[in-house]
């Protein structure tokens, strides 16, 4: 099939938004947890979390246009932390449900049945099944003018996540804790590891990284 973008402009709203949230690939799936100034703990799935670089740690969430309720974004304005816990295949289900729209009073935890956790320092709830769990402090925010859409910049203040992920390299290993990728809004999958291979350069051939370091 090939489309032009008047193609796609004529396409009902819902088919184009499918369309368009799947073409770009896997998505990585993670919760959003923060709190209210009340004391309320909010959890919400967001297939936007990106990297935006190790020195410093920085993560970005993409937010949907702010033209209805948003308690995440409102939480981070306001208490300034927000955490991101990776979605495993044990919880995916009770994940996926975070994204319903509950009464601003109602904890998305007490929900669907997920466990919070609070380390000192991080006013914002972890969620205690997830294998990778980040602290983050609201660092800036950049409205996407053509869209209405809201990037928002934290910086990781701490990261704990299950050791046997760790691998000499310093990368983690996601597949041994069986995290999932998101599939558009409404699909999880359990991705398999082909191979991991060399830092490429120019003179040498593609090789496989058989010994699990990298040599840069
Ligand atoms: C798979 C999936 C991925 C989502 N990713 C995002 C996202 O990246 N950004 C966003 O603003 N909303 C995203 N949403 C929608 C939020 O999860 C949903 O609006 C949620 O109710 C927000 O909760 P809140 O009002 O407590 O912030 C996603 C929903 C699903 C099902």
């Amino acid at each position: 099939m090939f489309l032009t973008a008047s193609e796609l402009s004529r396409f009902a709203s819902r088919y184009r938004a499918n369309l368009m949230n799947t073409i770009s690939g896997y998505k990585s799936a993670n919760l959003i947890g923060t709190r209210s100034v009340e004391g309320i703990n909010n959890l919400a799935i967001f297939n936007s979390v990106l990297h935006m670089g190790s020195k410093p740690p920085l993560l970005g969430l993409l937010f949907r246009p702010l033209t209805v309720r948003r308690d995440t974004y409102e939480n981070i304005k306001s208490t300034g932390y927000f955490t991101v816990n990776a979605v495993d295949k044990t919880i995916f289900r009770q994940a996926h449900q975070t994204a319903a729209k509950y009464a601003q009073d109602t904890s998305e935890f007490e929900a669907t049945g997920l466990t919070e956790k609070f380390i000192d320092g991080i006013p914002a709830p972890f969620v205690k099944e997830s294998p990778i769990q980040l602290g983050c402090a609201y660092e800036n925010e950049y409205p996407i003018a053509e869209n209405g859409t809201l990037l928002v910049l934290g910086a990781i203040k701490t990261i704990e996540f299950q050791d046997t992920m760790l691998q000499t390299d310093g990368s983690l290993a996601l597949n041994r804790a069986e995290i999932v990728s998101s599939v558009g809004l409404d699909g999880y999958a359990l991705p398999t590891l082909l191979e991991r291979l060399h830092y490429a350069k120019p003179d040498i051939p593609t090789r496989s990284l058989e010994d699990g370091t990298q040599e840069n």
